[in-house]
């Protein structure tokens, strides 16, 4: 019998999966098994004898019911802990390097765009995506019925039951919008800090506009603001030209051009050397070169006083522009859909 017992420890002991073991535990326990052989001719055995192997017989029995549940529990922990392996995620995959993934090519260009313009002594504000009719449209001196609205193709938010944010009820526009530029940051920043205010405002945008290859109806702007004594149109011309020089190299300058937005009095839009042809003139460019990055102007005296700052005591300007058609043209790209289609091929080449 000790060598029954011995041979069962030893079967247990090799068991290397649960299976294994449902196996040994049969011709362990089983009416087949040695014990349970055993156990059949106790009944044959005189009484004394009867009494010691039925004792020894209880001792094996219960060390290989021991050792068999041990067995169980040992394996079932090392499957977990092999299946966590398996399923485990390896969160450094983000970090750069061969094989692995990066950045997309838009928060590439919007850090980017950031170190320049921190270095120019910017801080870095951001807003809400989802905006109200006032920081959107009404305190950037656009009220209800200004037909310059029309520049703008708005998503409104339909919030139902929550009528506490819009005036939604009766079919009435929702007052609540996706924001169509990052202009509302410009009131969210002077509402809360007194100038002088030196900041940029990086963010996501929406309009309702179609895809094709330079449109998308979710897209990223940077905003700057700055909000000083003595600010003058020059330094907006000034500030403009060292951004592109910083950012696209010596070879790339900027140019204004006389234009309208209800925020800036007087408004310009804002040109660079086509990076392309270096103002040779190409397809691009339609032969001109230059393309057009975005709009600016000096900060709307109601603008100002909307947001509780005296205009006669401070001056300012502002700009935005796109920061996806800025990283279109710095790396050649000629579909912009390209961007957002998610193809690894294309993802992988910035
Ligand atoms: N918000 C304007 C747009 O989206 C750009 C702009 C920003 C113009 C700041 C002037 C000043 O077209």
């Amino acid at each position: 019998m000790g060598d029954a017992r011995a041979r069962g420890l030893a079967a247990v002991s090799a068991a290397a999966s649960a299976d294994e073991l449902a196996e040994v535990e049969t011709t362990l326990f089983g009416r087949k098994s040695v014990l349970g052989q055993i156990k059949q001719t106790l009944g044959s055995l005189d009484h004394e004898h009867r009494a010691t192997v039925g004792r020894a017989l209880n001792e094996a029995q219960l060390a290989l019911r021991e050792a068999h549940a041990a067995a169980a529990d040992d394996l079932s922990t090392a499957a977990r802990r092999e299946q966590l392996r398996s399923e485990q995620l390896d969160l450094t995959e983000s970090l750069a390097g061969p094989g692995r993934g990066h950045l997309h090519l838009v928060t590439q260009t919007t850090e980017r765009l950031e170190d320049v313009f921190v270095g120019m002594g910017f801080t870095v504000s951001e807003g809400p995506q989802a905006e109200t009719d006032w920081y959107n449209f009404e305190a950037l001196n656009l009220p209800a019925a200004h037909p310059a609205r029309s520049m703008w193709d708005t998503l409104y938010l339909d919030l139902g039951e929550r009528t506490e944010l819009g005036d939604g009820e009766g079919g009435e526009a929702s007052n609540v919008l996706l924001r169509t530029h990052t202009s509302p940051v410009q009131i969210r920043v002077m509402e809360v800090q007194p100038p002088p205010i030196y900041t940029i405002c990086p963010g996501r945008v929406f309009r309702r506009d179609t895809a094709d290859a330079s449109h998308m109806p979710v897209f990223h702007q940077i905003e700057g603001l700055v909000v000083d004594r003595g600010i003058s149109f020059t330094d907006l011309a000034g500030t403009l030209e060292e951004f592109t020089s910083a950012y696209f190299g010596k070879a790339i300058s900027s140019r204004l051009r006389p234009s309208y937005f209800p925020f800036t009095e007087p408004s310009a839009e804002f040109d660079i050397t086509c990076v392309l042809c270096e103002g040779s003139g190409c397809q691009t460019c339609g032969r001109t070169g230059w393309i057009e990055l975005g709009g600016c102007g000096m900060v709307h005296p109601n603008v100002l006083s909307n947001c509780g700052i005296d205009f006669e005591e401070w001056t300012g300007f502002a700009f935005g522009f796109g920061i996806d058609r800025l990283a279109l043209m710095r790396h050649g790209i000629d579909d912009l859909r390209d961007m957002y289609t998610n193809d690894t091929r294309f993802l992988a080449q910035f």
